[in-house]
């Protein structure tokens, strides 16, 4: 493994202890609101510092963009960090949850970690070298066609988000697919894709930190990411389809015609 994913792997476990020690105390919590339906709490500032300190520990030099705590420094190397992927599942004691750590270099992704404390499942990639989860080789489902699909997704929740439009595309893939799912966690639904038990996934309004690790994964196990419109600013933009190649050729065929209007 290479020097500097072993890093995120530690920084992410120690993210995960400190959210599996306080999930059976959610009750006695402090929740903030940072907006509609967008919660922060001291678990997701503690596991986040708990991270930075790790890898500002081991890279003094690198910068980081991080969810609560923002951008920090300045360097070819930035750690794109959410502590806590999954925030409201979380606080419900619904568990599906995640730390997602990755690490791009001179604006190209490198690295990612994404780490599931309660299936204690630990996904892992480098760009390259593939991507696994528990040290198990992972590769994208061989699913032909939208018919028969399984598909990930993320509704709409905060006041500025296009929630009509969200509900045409929603409607056509419940009508042309086997099932659409809403896990609740953006970076364990991409890590989904790369393992092939989701075909494809997409989402409008994400941000850097729920994408990176997980996009990734897709691509390293031999999957595509892009933008509504098949390019290649999703990271910029929020708005993301990942899938195996083949559906993701047709889930791009649905979503092209609402690229603009996400512009
Ligand atoms: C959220 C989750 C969710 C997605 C939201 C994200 P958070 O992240 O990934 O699945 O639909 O857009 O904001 O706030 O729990 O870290
Ligand atoms: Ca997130
Ligand atoms: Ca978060």
């Amino acid at each position: 493994m290479h020097p500097m994913l072993n890093i995120a792997v530690r920084a992410a476990r120690s993210a995960g202890r400190v959210i599996t020690r306080n999930m059976h105390r959610v009750d006695t919590l402090t929740i903030e609101s940072k907006q509609r339906n967008d919660f922060v709490t001291e678990v997701d500032r503690q596991a986040e510092a708990e991270i930075i300190q790790t890898l500002h520990k081991a890279y003094p030099d690198h910068a980081f963009l991080a969810e609560e705590s923002g951008q920090q420094g300045d360097s070819e190397f930035v750690w794109i960090i959410d502590p806590l992927d999954g925030t409201t599942n979380f606080l419900h004691g619904f568990p599906q949850f995640a730390v997602s750590i990755a690490l791009q270099v001179k604006g190209r992704l490198e690295h990612g970690v994404i780490y599931d404390p309660v299936a204690d499942e630990l996904f892992t990639c480098s760009r390259g070298e593939g991507v696994s989860v528990n040290n198990r080789k992972l590769r994208v489902s061989k699913q032909k066609s939208l018919s028969g699909a399984l598909l990930g997704t993320g509704f709409p929740y905060r006041n500025d988000q296009e929630l009509d439009i969200y509900l045409e595309t929603f409607r056509q893939f419940i009508a042309k697919t086997a099932g659409v799912r809403r896990p609740g966690a953006a970076a364990l639904d991409l890590a989904y894709v790369a393992a092939g038990r989701l075909d494809g996934f997409w989402e409008m309004g994400l941000k850097p930190w729920d994408m990176a690790a997980g996009a990734l994964m897709v691509r390293e196990a031999g999957g595509l990411v892009g933008n509504l419109d098949g390019g290649d600013n999703w990271l910029k933009k929020g708005n993301i389809i990942a899938a195996n190649p083949r559906v993701f050729h047709e889930m791009l065929q649905v979503l092209k015609p609402y690229a603009e209007r996400y512009a």
